[in-house]
């Protein structure tokens, strides 16, 4: 298995893995979010492919910059294939995130988890992360994505 940066062509697969992360997402709107987010270079998209050339996970982290915490990595969407679990897949997706942030001097890598994800709880707790608190996220629309 390698790890490698996602490309523009991966959309299809990374929206079939969204799906399964709870985030049923059309693959064009993948597409467009994924070629936007290449471009940044605060933020880092990595994919998981198998020796048979199929995408068996992703991860999406990104710099944050908050005024009150100062510089850091925060972890923003990772899944591996339901079939494809446990057999090391995530913690080296988070490896190389984490890989990246050192090369970018930032301080520390968080994650938020739901707590609908009783997966990710033993498996962050595993490669060594720290459960700091537990939260309420609120959302108010605006206006339709662009
Ligand atoms: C959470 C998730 C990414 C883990 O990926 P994975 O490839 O199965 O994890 P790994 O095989 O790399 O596991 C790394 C370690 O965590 C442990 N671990 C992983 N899942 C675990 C679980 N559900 N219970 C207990 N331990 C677990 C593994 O046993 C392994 O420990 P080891 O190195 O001592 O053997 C995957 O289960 C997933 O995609 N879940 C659904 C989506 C999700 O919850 N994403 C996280 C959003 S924040």
């Amino acid at each position: 298995m390698i790890v490698r940066n996602a490309h523009a062509t991966d959309a299809d697969r990374l929206a079939e893995l969204s799906a399964e992360l709870g985030y049923p997402v059309e693959p064009e709107t993948i597409s467009r979010r994924l070629r936007r987010l290449l471009k940044n270079e605060e933020h880092l998209l990595l994919v998981a492919e198998s020796p048979t050339d199929r995408i068996v996970g992703w991860i999406h982290a990104a710099q944050q910059d908050v005024l009150e915490a100062g510089r850091f990595c925060e972890i923003l969407g990772l899944v591996v294939g339901s079939g494809q679990r446990g057999q090391g897949v995530g913690r080296r997706l988070v490896e190389q995130v984490e890989r990246w942030a050192h090369g970018r001097d930032l301080s520390h890598v968080t994650v938020r988890s739901n707590v609908v994800r009783p997966d990710s709880h033993p498996f962050y707790e595993r490669i060594g992360y720290s459960r700091l608190k537990t939260q309420h996220v609120y959302r108010k629309r605006l206006a339709p994505e662009k």
